[in-house]
């Protein structure tokens, strides 16, 4: 149902270089390969080139927003969708400098707007500013919430970023939010709030309506409040690896709500204070707890699992629970928080150091969709070997595995599509991985940021991408905004014929992360179709086999994951250590469900289409039971420190007629099966029955949590399951 919308991307750095930014400066040769004359698509605006000054006096409204809305000779990106959405890929840049806004700016869909990161530019609203909203994030000729930034109107001073619209979104990371009434105004399903401080904002965070959140890295110092969920609440919020100073309260929660209802669950784990902090928690008018939660503990309010009991931890006195939480040394920094980086903008690099794969003679790569661009992309990569190799945005067609070697950085522009293709990549009982992260037991680095990965027709042996490598700090390997999307977009064969579940058997796997990988990855979404993003009539049944399957065991982050409609399972967590998750967000496959006449594994499971060997194959349910044959959102087994924060499971619709469920229409969330440690804080469900079964044997599954023991608020017609704290395997 989640959509790659607009989206709003602050790259900070604080460093000075001597040198020109190179993303600035380089060959930008970008095409739009399925619109016509996308050969004459412009990707790459720089905001002067469409006359803005950026000298803080000259109104800049029109000249952005032309920057902005420029289309080609057939429109505007403002007016008709004759691009479809995935058609007019846009980055905006801004170089140093104060742009003066009159009113309002709204983004397009598909646009990144960046700024210089050697000296970052300024969006200055004048004196005389007109409106509500400095910057809207969100394309008005698309369906959602808006997401905008600042708000003028609201409380007292402004608004740093508000999501009046009900957003859906997985990450906000590294941002500085300084002065002004509210840092950041929240109406979303979720989302992962990562190194974001605030300086002398009254209220940091004001959530007004969420299922949950995680805020890890936060740092508040002079304000009033650091997260106010009174307004309208937050069902359950985990603050980790946060600090506050000069603030009179960090967390203002309601008076705490009667039982069985157990919202407003909270949990805090390394939380730091100092003494100016006069409430840790204030419930209502009374302060349910002062001081720290020190690494190595985490202080709980909701329904907490214990291997022994489970509990309701009220609010007030005697407030919450203080557990231990034990985290591996693999994956913590010195301080004992986990281990986070920014997104590099390799702003130290010089153009000499840039190699763009559309621009080496010797190996000539097009981007165009049709062409087969493996082989010189592989020639590419292996003598690129600490350089920057830049894609401009197209679609590269791999018919073959393509090696990333240790010492890697590839970098995308406004989601440049690499996509699987060919015989290579159809035999489901020969897996291929498209993408290969290093060779198993390779130690380097190797990072990605701004693709898309995806298919070009069903190719059940495809395994989208294979991370095999680890390095030597975390983030060696790492993935920043590198989304995976099968079928319901121009330029795949699966485009307009992707409509039969049975036959559409988009890909194996999304992700796979083996034993001896280690990787970090930034704002992932893993998209099986649901529906079409560029206007084909007709349904969108898609069948990729899994979302994310995640072996590996020398310590891997995940922060703000979302996966959507894989058959058989999102997440996977097999035989794995050292996993932290700090948010997932997740939907199973729309035609699954009452209705369907498919029942998982199936179309999997077939002699052509065998099961993998930690692959559920539903044997524990009743042959055409279509509420017990759906998806699992998770799978945890034979695994050892394993840490998942806010995991939010959302059974929206069941069934081919894609009927919206107000009862639970799905049977079974998770499956969680010998592990040693595994920590699991925000375990919350949208109309499912069972978020937990566990047992012996995969016939012998019995549910141990449940939607009726943990019921939270009703969203819409949407029945919500909240759970602060499951720790049985522990
Ligand atoms: C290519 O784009 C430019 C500017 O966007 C426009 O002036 C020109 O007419 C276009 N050429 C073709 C062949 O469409
Ligand atoms: C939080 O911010 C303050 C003020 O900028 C700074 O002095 C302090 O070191 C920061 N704390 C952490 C833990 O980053
Ligand atoms: C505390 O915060 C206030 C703003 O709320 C600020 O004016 C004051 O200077 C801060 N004090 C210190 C010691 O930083
Ligand atoms: C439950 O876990 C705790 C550690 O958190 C341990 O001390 C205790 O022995 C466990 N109880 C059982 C019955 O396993
Ligand atoms: C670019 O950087 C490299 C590595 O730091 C350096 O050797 C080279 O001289 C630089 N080139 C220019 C043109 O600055
Ligand atoms: C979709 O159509 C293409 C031809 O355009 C064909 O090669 C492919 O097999 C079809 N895929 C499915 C899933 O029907
Ligand atoms: C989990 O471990 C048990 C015991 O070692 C083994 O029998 C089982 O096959 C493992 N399960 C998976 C999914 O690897
Ligand atoms: C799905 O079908 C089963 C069997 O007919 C029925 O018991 C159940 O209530 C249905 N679920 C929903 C949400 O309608």
């Amino acid at each position: 149902m989640k959509l790659l919308v607009s989206c709003l991307c602050v790259i900070l750095s604080l460093a000075a270089h001597a040198h020109a930014y190179w993303y600035a400066n380089i060959h930008h040769n970008g095409i739009s390969p399925t619109i016509p004359n996308g050969d004459n698509w412009t990707v790459f605006r720089n905001v002067r080139d469409y006359g803005a000054k950026g000298d803080g006096v000259t109104d800049d409204t029109v000249a952005i927003q032309r920057a902005i809305d420029t289309g080609d000779a057939s429109g505007s990106r403002a007016s008709g969708k004759s691009f479809g959405m995935t058609g007019q890929p846009a980055v905006v840049y801004f170089p140093a400098g104060t742009y003066a806004v009159k009113s309002t700016v709204t983004n397009r869909v598909g646009t990144i707007l960046l700024g210089d990161p050697t000296d970052r530019p300024t969006i200055k609203a004048t004196a005389d500013f007109s409106g509500t909203y400095l910057l809207v994030g969100h394309d008005p000729r698309e369906p959602g919430g808006e997401c905008c930034v600042p708000d003028g109107a609201r409380c007292q001073g402004h608004t740093g970023v508000a999501t009046p619209g009900q957003c859906t979104q997985l990450l906000y990371n590294d941002l500085e939010i300084e002065g002004g009434g509210v840092g950041i105004h929240l109406s979303v399903t979720q989302v992962h709030l990562k190194g974001i401080s605030f300086k002398n904002v009254l209220t940091g965070v004001e959530i007004a309506s969420a299922v949950h959140v995680t805020a890890q890295k936060m740092n508040f110092t002079g304000g009033s409040v650091g997260i106010d969920t009174t307004s309208g609440g937050c069902e359950l919020l985990n603050l980790i690896d946060s600090s506050a100073s000069n603030t009179s309260v960090l967390v203002k929660a309601p008076v705490a709500s009667t039982a069985p209802t157990v919202q407003n669950s909270l949990v805090l784990e390394n939380v730091i204070v100092d003494t100016t902090v006069a409430s840790t928690v204030q419930a209502g008018q009374t302060t349910a707890f002062t001081g720290s939660t020190e690494p190595g503990t985490a202080w709980i309010h909701g329904h907490v699992y214990t291997n022994e009991t489970s509990e309701t931890q009220p609010l007030s006195a005697p407030a919450g629970k203080v557990v231990p939480v034990v985290r591996p040394a693999t994956l913590v920094d010195k301080t004992g928080a986990y281990h986070t980086i920014v997104q590099p903008t390799y702003s130290e690099y010089n153009l000499s150091q840039v190699v763009n794969v559309k621009d080496v003679p010797e190996h000539p790569v097009k981007g165009d969709g049709l062409t087969d661009d493996a082989a010189n992309i592989q020639a590419i990569l292996d003598v690129s070997v600490d350089k920057i190799v830049y894609f401009p945005y197209g679609i590269y067609l791999l018919g073959d595995t393509v090696v990333v070697p240790p010492g890697s950085r590839l970098v995308g522009e406004a989601f440049t599509q690499l996509s699987a293709t060919g015989s290579r990549f159809k035999d489901a009982r020969h897996l291929r991985p498209m993408l290969q992260i290093g060779k198993p037991g390779d130690i380097g680095v190797a990072q990605l940021q701004d693709f898309v990965f995806t298919v070009n027709d069903a190719l059940p042996g495809a395994v989208l991408v294979e991370v095999n490598m680890a390095g030597v700090q975390p983030g060696d390997v790492s993935f920043f905004f590198c989304n995976f999307r099968m079928a319901g977009a121009r330029g795949s064969q699966l485009w307009k014929n992707c409509s039969d579940a049975k036959t559409c058997l988009a890909a194996r796997l999304a992700a796979h992360l083996t034993t001896t990988s280690s990787s970090y990855w930034e704002h992932t979404w893993a998209w099986s179709a649901d529906l079409d993003l560029d206007g084909a009539s007709g349904s969108v049944l898609a069948s990729p086999g899994g979302g994310f399957l995640i072996e590996a065991t020398r310590g891997t982050w995940l922060l703000g994951l979302g996966v959507e409609h894989h058959v058989l399972y999102q997440v996977n967590i097999n035989s794995a250590q050292n996993v932290f998750v700090g948010l997932m967000e997740a939907e199973t496959s729309h035609w699954q469900g009452n209705g369907t006449a498919l029942y998982p594994p199936s179309p999997w499971a077939a002699d052509s289409t065998p099961l993998l060997n930690s692959d559920p194959d539903f044997k524990w349910c009743a042959p055409s039971s279509a509420q017990c044959r759906m998806g699992l959102y998770q799978i945890v087994r034979n695994s050892s420190d394993i840490f998942l924060y806010s995991q939010g499971w959302w059974t929206f619709i069941m069934g081919p007629a894609r009927t919206f469920c107000s009862a639970d229409c799905q049977d079974n969330g998770a499956w969680y099966e010998g592990n040693k440690r595994l920590f699991v804080f925000g375990l919350d469900t949208i109309n499912v029955k069972n978020l937990v079964l566990e047992g012996t044997g995969p016939t012998s599954l019995a549910a141990t949590v449940t939607h009726a023991d943990n019921r939270g608020a009703v969203h819409d017609v949407f029945n919500t399951a909240i759970v602060a704290a499951y720790l049985k395997q522990v």
